[in-house]
Formats: structure tokens, sequence, C-alpha cells
């Protein structure tokens, strides 16, 4: 029935999208394109507190403590819901600003249960859910999201939920009336809380003080109770949930806390997602200003899921906000995250979110907001711009940071700003796909560029508020002719003039001046943009999106392996991922005409079906510097190569050395062959001795091996 459903929705949007639109409506829903859930590279996420926005519907408001008429208690719920989103959406408010997708708080039940401090805390934020498979009533009911989902749909707005299957709520290992006891439900269904948690559904480690990333994936983040994924029940309660999501039509989702899950239950997770109904999925891995986490990298880059870019966010904010830095040290991160990302342009971009202190700071300038969001919707990666910002709302931390929105004005500059870079960035792939060059710099100025194939979008920012620069010696790949500036000189850009060698004639950058100039043109040769999702199996579909691939079908390779083509434009093909060894490829188009495009590497393809099995090993000691890895004769365990091998394994929380552990997604079904090694710190291996050890997979659902090193 859910299945029909959708099927009936996705037929209409075609019908909406071609047929029978308004001419105003007809600019939205085109420009949006074809609602593709897996590339998001040229849409304008919107990031919205619903409890914060609009109260749509008072009678679903809740009452007594939970309830803060006029929102002056922050920490109550104020009353926004999915009906006032609805509305935004049917008014233009989103639209008009350009906005092609939103993402909104956990749907699902949160906690009734008012907590015992000073402010009678409650769970309007969505972060403290009791029952995955429910709605948050305060939100509204099954059929409002469905109505929710379907009113976006309607006007080529993408709908990311918010999915925070890290913990369920706060909750006391000796007190079992605090709160709702971190209880979970099963649609309505009773299934455990915290305390005399016989079927170990949560951990009971204590809190984690965040010392190592054992530490915050196996103890509690702050009081929250926080799930075992290695629990059976709970493995599939969690993704029995998000399919239900998933059926309503969703097209993203934003996971919460990924840093303290285990990586190998996040991988089996996105496995499922992928093998369901793939939608764009990306995850909140917290960094603090110049933080710099290499395994934040490798999540990115071996999860099958994206991640928030907070090296992005936290820079730009140092450069612009915070004044600790200089464009110098943005143009690094800049270069920095192209190399460490494998695919940089699908990570989320912001400025600010529910978890820091607003861009606009109470003493500070609009116009750094305006610059500030020019910035962030002409660089690589998905930008999300957070609810308010555009009406230059202000507020330090949480809860300050979370005001009920303030106003839906238009004409505020930073709206203006918005809606021409949405547009452009919809219509100049060179934003969605372009690399950053890096043309003008000093301290104050920074002018990039950024190219995709004929492709140019040239931006020159100038953060003082007070200085001007002359900017002489400025090359660009914009062909020669005039350029006017994209943003109608709404930040004061100029128009410039571009000699035939790709000399910029002198021209001035007046204070807080910005200026975007663009060139666009048909690729005569295939470039590939954009490849999602970038883990699968055999036989999932896959997306390409990019220029020059023409009309008639050519041929897609896997390494040197041909797919079968399942729909072929200039701009989009569909594909089947063929019957390959799992592995990593890169994948090439190729014309009918003969013409081959540039590889897009590390397309991962999975054994089969994945699940989240635990491996331990007792007696394994070690040397000062040297740590456990596991290495299987599957690609999953890295193909017996060591350098692939999985690690370092964990020795301190659910067991403590010489016992080592480590969660890892392997295929399900299969008997595999693994071995642990010892690895000392400049890479040295050393085997353990003996025949591998044998185990076979379980099929959808966790497992546990636990061998002895063998000396
Ligand atoms: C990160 C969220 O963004 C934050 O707001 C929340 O409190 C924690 N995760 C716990 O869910
Ligand atoms: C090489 C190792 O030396 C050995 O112990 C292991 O069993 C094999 N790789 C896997 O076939
Ligand atoms: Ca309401
Ligand atoms: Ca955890």
């Amino acid at each position: 029935m859910k299945r029909w459903l959708s099927v009936v929705l996705s037929m209409s949007l075609v019908f909406s999208a071609f047929f029978w639109v308004s001419d105003t409506q007809k600019v939205t829903v085109e420009a949006a394109g074809n609602l593709n859930k897996v590339n998001f590279t040229s849409d304008i996420v919107y990031q919205i507190v619903v409890d914060r926005f609009v109260d749509g519907n008072t009678s679903n408001n809740p009452s007594g403590s939970l309830f803060s008429s006029g929102c002056t208690n922050l920490r109550k719920y104020c009353g926004g819901d999915w009906q006032g989103i609805i509305n935004k959406i049917n008014d233009g408010y989103l639209t008009e600003m350009g906005v092609t997708a939103i993402w909104i708080s956990q749907p699902v039940e949160n906690v009734f249960a008012v907590m015992n401090d000073a402010d009678g805390s409650t769970s309007y934020h969505g972060y403290w859910a009791r029952d995955f498979k429910k709605t948050n009533p305060f939100f509204g009911t099954l059929s409002d999201f469905q109505r929710l989902v379907d009113a976006a749909h309607a006007k080529g707005i993408k709908v990311i939920i918010d999915f925070a299957p890290n913990h369920t709520s706060p909750a006391s290992e000796t007190n079992p009336s605090y709160m709702e006891n971190g209880r979970l439900y099963d649609n309505g269904t009773l299934i455990g809380g915290y305390t005399n948690d016989t079927n170990s559904y949560f951990h009971h480690n204590g809190g984690t003080t965040f010392s190592n990333l054992e530490d915050g994936i196996y103890r509690n983040l702050f009081d929250l109770a926080d799930f075992n994924h290695q629990n059976q029940f709970i493995d599939k309660y969690l993704k029995d949930a998000i399919k239900l999501w998933l059926d309503m039509g969703i097209d993203g989702i934003r996971m919460d806390a990924v840093k303290h899950m285990p990586f190998g239950w996040q991988k089996s997770f996105m496995d499922e997602v992928y093998d369901y109904r793939p939608v764009f999925t990306f995850g909140e891995w917290f960094l603090s200003e110049n933080e710099v986490d290499s395994n934040n990298h490798f999540f990115a880059n071996e999860s099958g899921m994206s991640l928030l870019d907070f090296r992005f966010g936290q820079k730009l904010r140092q450069v612009l906000r915070n004044n600790s830095d200089d464009w110098y040290g943005f143009n690094q991160m800049i270069q920095d995250t192209a190399s460490a990302y494998d695919e940089v342009i699908d990570q989320v971009t912001f400025i600010d979110n529910h978890d820091m202190d607003r861009f606009m700071a109470d003493e500070g300038d609009p116009r750094k907001v305006d610059i500030a969001l020019a910035v962030l919707l002409t660089s690589r990666g998905v930008p999300n711009i957070y609810y308010g910002t555009e009406q230059y709302m202000t507020g330090n931390g949480d809860p300050n940071n979370r005001k009920m929105m303030t106003s839906f004005n238009k004409n505020t500059r930073a709206y203006q700003v918005i809606q021409k870079l949405s547009s452009l960035r919809r219509s100049n792939p060179a934003l969605s796909y372009g690399d950053t060059e890096q043309r003008w710099i000093n301290s104050d100025v920074y002018i990039y560029e950024r190219q995709f194939g004929k492709d140019v979008v040239l931006v020159a920012v100038n953060r003082s508020l007070s200085k001007s620069y002359s900017i002489t010696g400025l090359f660009t790949a914009l062909p020669s002719g005039t350029y006017t500036d994209q943003l109608g000189a709404l930040l004061d850009g100029n128009t410039i003039q571009v000699g035939s060698n790709g000399a910029v004639n002198a021209f001035n950058l007046g204070p807080g001046e910005v200026g975007v100039w663009t060139y666009s043109a048909a690729e005569s040769v295939p470039i590939i943009g954009h490849i999602g999702p970038m883990m699968g199996q055999v036989g999932h579909k896959l997306t390409i999106d990019g220029e020059g691939f023409g009309t008639n079908v050519g041929t897609v390779k896997f390494g040197n392996t041909v797919a079968s083509v399942v729909s072929w434009s200039n701009n989009q093909i569909t594909v089947t991922v063929p019957n390959i060894p799992a592995g990593k490829y890169n994948i090439t188009v190729q014309t009918s005409g003969g013409q081959v495009s540039a590889a897009y590497d590390n397309f991962e393809v999975l054994t089969n079906d994945q699940v989240s099995v635990r491996f331990v090993v007792n007696n394994a000691n070690t040397n000062w510097g040297e740590n456990i890895y596991l290495v299987g004769n599957v690609h999953e365990l890295g193909n017996w190569n060591t350098s692939k091998a999985i690690g370092p394994l964990f020795n301190q929380v659910i067991y403590s050395y010489p016992t080592w552990y480590v969660d890892v997604s392997v295929p399900e079904g299969k008997t595999i062959e693994f071995k642990f090694i010892k690895k000392d710190g400049s890479g040295n291996v050393i085997w353990e001795s003996g025949s591998n050890h044998v185990y076979t997979t379980p099929t959808s659902t966790t497992g546990t091996v636990n061998v002895n090193w063998q000396y």
C-alpha cells in the first residue's frame, strides 16, 4: 500500500513538471529538476527546527509544563509543526527564496517527560526519541507528515529528516524514575528501558569523556540512553524504522551523532538504505574550530554517507564572523578538504546551525551574513542554510540560537542573495561540480574560480567593511568579454572586462563587496560531475550526472566492465551496477561517438547484503606502539591486503586489553576466513600464526565471533 502511494506520487510529479503547472510554478518545478534523491549538489537546503518555525495548527500543541506560550521559555515546546511548514511552502516563502530541500527535526515520537532542571527542559528539538515508528504528535500525525512530503514535492522541494539512532532519551543508571528511563517503544509496544535492561538493548558503560573514538561510541553521549546496535532487536528495529520513513517518500537523511555509533553498524545501515530506496544521507560529526580528524575523513569516504562539512563551516566563521583567521586559512582548508574527502562536493556546508552561535552576532553587521551566504552558495558542497539566517536572527548558544522564527520578510538582502545564487546554482554546473581555484588573495580579499568543463564561475569577496582594494594582475578562465555581476550589484559587484588571454582589467573591490561572474556553454566531450550513491551492490541503479554525454546511447564502464544502461540523456545516465567482484571501481562514460570521459573514482561494490559482526580476539598482547587489526578473504575485510586491514581495534570499553574488538559491516550468510595482525607505528606487520579463523556470518542480523590470538 505504501509503495503504491509513492508510485502515484512520483507519477504526479512527472505530470506537474511537464504538463499542468502555471508559468510561475513552472520556473520552480523545472529548476528543481527531477527531485534526484542522490545528487543534492545543485540544491539549497534549509534547516528547520520544526517547533520553532510556524505554528500552523494550535490544536496539536502540548499543554502544561511541556508548553511555553509565546516561546518565552526556549526549552519548552513552542507550537511549531509540519502544518506550519506546509503553509510556508504554499505561500511561496521557501520557493521564492530558492530553497529546494528542507532538513526538518527528527519526526519520531519523543519523550513526554519534562526534565527536572531549572528550565524544565523538553524534547522540542526532537533528539529524545521514545518510538521511532510513530510521529511526534506535537509536529503532526502520520498523514500530516505525508501531506508535508507531498506539498514539498509538488513545489520541487526535497524533504530530509533528521534521524538519531544513537540513543533514546536521558536516563540514569541508578534512578529508574528519571525522565522516562530511556524507554523504547515499537509502534506503541513497550520494548524496554535503561535500568534493569536484561536484554542489553543499551550500553551501560557510563558517560563519555570524549577522550577517544571508542569512548565516544560505547559510552553514553551526555546522559542519553545509548543503543547497543549489536543487539539483534535494536539492529532490526532501527533498520525497519528508517524504511517506514523512506516509504513515505523522504529524499534524504541527516544522521545525528555519527561519531558516536559503531562505524560497521552504520555502514550496514547505509547498505540497507541503498538496497531499499536510496536517498542522500549525511552525518553529523562535530568538529571544533581548527579540528582536523582523519577518522572523520575515513568515515566520509568509507561509510557510504556524506558528512556535514564542519571544517568548511568553522573556517568560514573564523574568517567572516570571529576574525580568528583570514582568507589564506580558508583557501588552505579548501585545498586540504579537496584531497581529504573523496567526494568533497557531497559534503554538506553551512555557516551556522542549532548547535552553534548564530552567524549574525548580537553586535555583528548584517553585511557579514550576506557575504558569508554568497561564499556558502558559490562554494563546493551542498549548502545548508539555518532557518532565520535570512532574517538576520541572532542568538548565542543553545537554546538562544533556536528562537521562534521572527519574520518572513522576502525583501531582506540576505533573502535576495539566496534567491539569486540559488537560481545560478541550478543553472551553472560549475557551482555543483567544479573544482575551486584561488585566483587572487590577501587577508581581506579572496577571488576564487569554480570550473567544470567550459562552465566557469568567478567570485570576488572583500570581507573588510572599511577598506577598498585595487585588483590588478587577476587572471580567469572566463573567455574574453564583458561580464556583469550575477548578484545584480546587490553586494555592489562590478562589471569586469576580460581580455583574450584571460587577463582581467584592473578594477576596484569596495568595502564588503562581492562580485559573481559566470560563463556557461555546452560541452562537446563527456564530463562526469557526480555519481550517486557511491556505494552499492551488483544490480543496484546508479545515477551519473554531468555534461556532453550526447543524446545517443553510449557506454558506461566500471573498470573494464560494461554496465547496462537504463536511461541516457546528454546530462544524465542511469546504469545498473554490473556483475563484478566486490571492490572499488573507476567509472567512465564513453559517448556513442567514442569520446571517453575522465574517470570518477572510488565507487564501492559490496559483496552482497551487509550485516554488522563484532570480531573479538583474546590474549592479543602487544608491545608499546603496536595495535591489532583485522584482515580477511572478502573485500569488506581487505581481501588479505594488510594496508586495508580494519582497525586499529578497540580494547577499553566493551572488552579490555589484551582482548580487542571491532564491529564490521560484512557480507551476510557467508563463510569467511580471517586473521588478526599486529601493526606498529611504521606499518610493520606481524601475522597471527596457525590456520585462518573461519566464521559463517548471520543473515539479516548481527553476530559476534570470539577467538584467541594464535601464537
Ligand atoms: C547533535 C545534535 O545536533 C544536537 O542538537 C543533539 O543534542 C545531539 N546530537 C544529541 O542528539
Ligand atoms: C598471509 C598470511 O601469512 C597467512 O597467515 C594468511 O593465512 C594468508 N595470508 C591468507 O591466506
Ligand atoms: Ca502546533
Ligand atoms: Ca553510542
